[in-house]
């Protein structure tokens, strides 16, 4: 059977990933030994036990906890470069990371080190790797708007060293018209727009992040199933949907793989990629992500890993030149 290997061996962009969830339990501990930071839990084993999840929230939880051992610069060069080694070996060409910055600053440490940790990185793994990357802003939904625009304000020195901007963390009860003013200030600046929307909360909230955020590709989306007239928009219109199935699996959306939408998504033309979101936490990177889409949905086979491959690399925000070295 030649799907595994054409699974792995083709080239591939990465679209949806939150570096601070490539950040793996003996990074952590590593890190934390580093800085001289405490953790909750004893062993790396007893933190891995540990993520055992039931929504959005509380992987959110266990994750806002892992990033606190990242202080220096070196850290997040550190678990950027890992990443990056990882991406690289599943035939990665091409990785869009998300990074929280509010995670960070919100504990005294400045947004200059964590995005020169993270450029370093991606300068290195051009260099080393010849894995190109780009950096994408995350506004956490869970805080104010006010503080989005602050973050914003800090970004702005660093404005060529970052591509786009997102949003984040938990979904329900934050509706993307929350944000409305800040996504305009950016699409001003010229910045590309994307938003986590329909993963754990509803239909709308695609619709909203499109109509009124301007987003260019929807971050999860997989709850635009429950609005037929919102999935014939998505494909009439070629909206990527970043997809995450094994993070789907993990955080509950799904309750296992066979019941995952991504094949009938496909099917229905809409601009579906593979992505690993959290893979530290939700059990794999890229290409573990391909395995278990097509080992989950047998119906699945060459030509839809084909088209995956191919939207991924025709919704990333690289430039033409580039994509057409990938296909
Ligand atoms: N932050 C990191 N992973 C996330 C996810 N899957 N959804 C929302 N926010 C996140
Ligand atoms: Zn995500």
């Amino acid at each position: 059977d030649e799907l595994p290997r054409l699974l792995r061996d083709m080239p591939k962009c990465e679209l949806h990933i939150h570096i601070e969830g490539s950040l793996e339990p003996e990074l952590i501990f590593a890190l934390a030994q580093r800085n001289g930071v405490a953790l909750a839990y004893p062993s790396v084993e007893a933190l891995r036990d540990a993520y055992a999840f039931t929504d959005l929230q509380s992987f959110l939880d266990i994750y806002y906890a892992g990033a606190s051992v990242l202080l220096k610069e070196e850290d997040f060069f550190d678990m950027a470069m890992a990443y990056f080694r990882k991406a690289a070996a599943d035939n990665v060409v091409h990785a869009e990371l998300f990074f929280d910055p509010q995670t960070h600053t919100d504990r005294g440490v400045p947004f200059k080190t964590v995005i020169d940790g993270l450029t370093r990185a991606s300068e290195t793994a051009q260099r080393e790797l010849g894995l190109s990357s780009a950096l994408i802003l995350c506004f956490l939904r869970h805080l104010s708007e006010e503080a989005a625009l602050a973050t914003l304000e800090e970004a702005l020195p660093y404005r060529d060293q970052f591509i786009g901007v997102g949003l984040d963390s938990s979904e329900r009860g934050h509706p993307p018209e929350k944000f409305a003013r800040v996504f305009a200030r950016c699409r001003e600046l010229g910045l590309h727009l994307v938003a986590h929307a329909g993963e754990e909360g509803p239909a709308e909230y695609i619709e909203t992040a499109l109509d009124l955020l301007k987003v260019e590709r929807i971050d999860h989306g997989v709850r635009c199933v429950e609005k037929p007239a919102l999935v014939e928009r998505l494909a009439a219109e070629q909206v990527p949907l970043t997809v995450c199935p094994l993070s789907n699996i993990k955080l509950c959306v799904f309750s296992s793989m066979d019941q995952h939408n991504i094949g009938a998504l496909l099917e229905a033309g809409l601009k579906v990629t593979v992505n690993s979101d959290d893979p530290a936490y939700f059990g794999g990177y890229m290409n573990e992500n391909f395995d278990a889409v097509f080992n989950g949905l047998p119906q699945l086979g060459p030509r839809h890993a084909y088209q995956l491959a191919l939207n991924s690399i025709e919704a990333s925000f690289a430039s033409d030149e580039a994509k057409s070295a990938w296909v």
